[in-house]
């Protein structure tokens, strides 16, 4: 099983997809790829004068790296070039191939369950109240020394949330499999135990 194992994580933002996603690779040895940098390293070089789809043909590892990706400036800039369709299908065959590969994935983002696999064996949708995920976002932000205030970053969430609920390509949306986890009331231990225990339920003999 352990083969083509695919695990899809979906979510607004900083609801703590990253965070489970990162648990859930360690504890059954998966490879993890956090689709949100792929959109923010985009959404970076286009703050810096590139063309979005030139950006996204040409992204290499390195361009994933960087604190620089978090701020809330490129995570604006990311979800003005995630409603682009050709730059959506341009990093598309490379979160598929992640994906599939021997040993198994967990990949975090919007459209993981719904476009960019489906036929995913597990697909979790965490959320979460956007107060409380704006609470999180913001002391994130203040610890990385950004100048910000929670209302800042409370409409920055919503409006970010609304866009990506409402492109044409690829919205964010439950796949109707998934399964829900609301992590408003829940420590990020207990979250990711939620997780572990929905993903060994439905695979309780294997190593996902
Ligand atoms: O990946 P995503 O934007 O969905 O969220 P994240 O980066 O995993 O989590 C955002 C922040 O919320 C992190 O600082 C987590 O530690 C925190 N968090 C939390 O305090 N409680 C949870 N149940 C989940 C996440
Ligand atoms: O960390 P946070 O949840 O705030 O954001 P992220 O996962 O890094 O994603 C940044 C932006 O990229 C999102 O607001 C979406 O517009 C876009 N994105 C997407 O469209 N599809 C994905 N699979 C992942 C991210």
């Amino acid at each position: 099983a352990s083969a083509a194992f695919t695990i899809a994580i979906d979510g607004p933002a900083a609801a703590g997809k990253g965070s489970i996603s990162r648990a859930i690779a360690a504890h059954f040895d998966l490879a993890h790829l956090d689709t949100g940098l792929l959109y923010r390293a985009v959404g970076a070089q286009v703050l810096t004068g590139s063309d979005p789809l030139r950006a996204a043909q040409n992204l290499t590892a390195d361009d994933l790296q960087g604190d620089s990706l978090r701020s809330a400036e490129v995570a604006r800039a990311a979800s003005d070039v995630a409603v682009m369709p050709e730059v959506r299908a341009e990093l598309l065959e490379f979160q598929r191939r992640f994906a599939r590969r021997e040993g198994g994935a967990v990949l975090d983002g919007r459209d993981i369950g719904t476009v960019i696999v489906p036929q995913a064996e597990v697909k979790l949708f965490v959320t979460a109240a956007a107060e409380v995920r704006a609470e999180r976002r913001f002391k994130e932000l203040l610890a990385s020394g950004a100048e910000t205030t929670f209302e800042q970053v409370l409409q920055d969430v919503i409006a970010r949330d609304a866009r990506d609920s409402s492109r044409a390509t690829a919205p964010m949306v439950a796949a109707q499999d998934a399964v829900l986890i609301d992590t408003s009331d829940l420590t990020l231990s207990a979250a990711i135990a939620q997780a572990i225990a929905a993903i060994e339920k439905d695979f309780p003999n294997e190593k996902p």
